[in-house]
């Protein structure tokens, strides 16, 4: 459903595989919101949560690290997008934590948030790195 074009590639395959497992995730919400026999999906919602966090985590810094080795000039404008994708996060799970009404508005909210960020923050600012 989601997945990487080619417009999406920047040519640096660490980078680009990573932004696939984070294609991989939007994919989850997406079949997770259409999962018509799930009665309560509140564990699954923490689960796609809790894993967005541990990889983003991890791709923020190895994406850091790999601007920092080549002295890129736009480092803070990443780092300062990299923090409003965390603290977004954080409102994410706060909305969540103990809510078990609402469950498929705050799948639908994490998509969205997801696939708009990846859109956006690939295309036309991690696209910038690989220039
Ligand atoms: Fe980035």
């Amino acid at each position: 459903m989601y997945e990487m074009k080619p417009e999406y590639f920047i040519g640096i395959e660490l980078i680009d595989e990573e932004h696939k497992q984070l294609f991989a995730y939007a994919n989850e919400a997406y079949e997770l919101l259409h999962e018509e026999f799930t009665p309560d999906k509140y564990d699954n919602i923490s689960d796609i949560l809790g894993k967005l966090r541990e990889y983003t985590k991890k791709h923020f810094a190895d994406e850091e690290a790999y601007m920092e080795s080549i002295q890129y000039k736009r480092l803070f404008t990443q780092k300062v997008q990299h923090q409003q994708f965390i603290d977004k996060l954080d409102e994410l799970d706060l909305e969540h934590l103990g809510e078990v009404q609402g469950q498929d508005e705050q799948i639908a909210e994490i998509l969205k948030f997801l696939t708009d960020w990846l859109v956006n923050h690939i295309l036309h600012v991690d696209g910038l790195i690989g220039k």
